[in-house]
């Protein structure tokens, strides 16, 4: 019995070490692989296909904009700016990218995880409370807070897929730069993903599960969508 249960997870582990639905961002198999849209293509490189390395140019390898905010969702109080695979095509493969976020006074950057990559922050302006949360392996129901306040060049790191938040606890706009081990992170903001999803997720299964009744469903539906 014993014999079998250890053959059985041998092997579901190694399908799951194997399987493209888990892979990460790969070691380059080529010196350069910059990425290019051409539906016609049948072969993909971590979701992009590859340039023909004669026709790269510096630009490729190149982006700007940092310097400046990015373009606050109206009500959001603040806004991110990425500079990943999509618009610096010779990221492709690399699996590295960088961006911007800049934050009003007592605004947050709700819980969200990066499904794809650890992300590690430094402050370049301004004060910065940064959290992330870890499933308690005793309980899993509960879980750990690791928080931190951020003051200009101090660094925290998010490890890849756990939720995390940044909150502006200071008197002015704080401005920050993070970097992800992956060309193509993902983003996943909690609230948002659970109440405006669509189709919407029915009603009743979102009252079981977060043990509310249906008029405070409705109103953090309202609030979310
Ligand atoms: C590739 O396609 C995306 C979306 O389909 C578009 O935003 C981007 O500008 C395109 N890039 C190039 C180099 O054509
Ligand atoms: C930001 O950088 C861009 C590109 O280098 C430049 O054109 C722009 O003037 C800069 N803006 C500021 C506010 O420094
Ligand atoms: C839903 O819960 C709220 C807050 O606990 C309560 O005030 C309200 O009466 C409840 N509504 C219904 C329809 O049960």
């Amino acid at each position: 019995m014993n014999m079998w249960w250890f053959i059985t997870t041998l092997a579901i582990t190694a399908f799951i070490c194997n399987s493209p639905a888990y892979a990460y961002d790969n070691n380059p198999l080529q010196d350069i692989c910059v990425a290019v849209n051409d539906s016609q293509a049948a072969v993909f490189v971590n979701g992009k296909i590859c340039k023909d390395p004669k026709f790269a140019t510096a630009n490729d390898f190149f982006a700007s904009g940092l310097n400046v905010s990015g373009i606050a969702a109206p009500g959001a109080g603040g806004a991110a700016k990425f500079v990943d695979v999509n618009n610096m095509p010779g990221l492709n493969t690399l699996g590295i990218s960088i961006g911007r976020v800049d934050l009003e006074p007592q605004r947050l950057v709700p819980f969200h995880t990066h499904p794809r990559a650890t992300e590690l922050i430094t402050v370049l302006d301004g004060i910065l409370y940064a959290g992330f949360l870890v499933p308690d392996p005793a309980n899993f129901f509960k879980s750990r807070l690791f928080s931190k306040i951020l003051y200009p060049g101090d660094v925290f790191v998010f490890p890849i897929g756990l939720i995390h938040f940044l909150y502006n606890v200071g008197h002015k706009k704080a401005t920050c730069l993070f970097y992800f081990n992956s060309q193509n992170p993902g983003l996943i903001l909690i609230p948002n993903s659970i109440f405006a999803s669509n189709p919407p997720v029915p009603d009743d299964v979102l009252a079981k599960g977060f043990q509310l009744n249906m008029t405070e469903i409705a109103q953090l539906r309202k609030k979310f969508s």
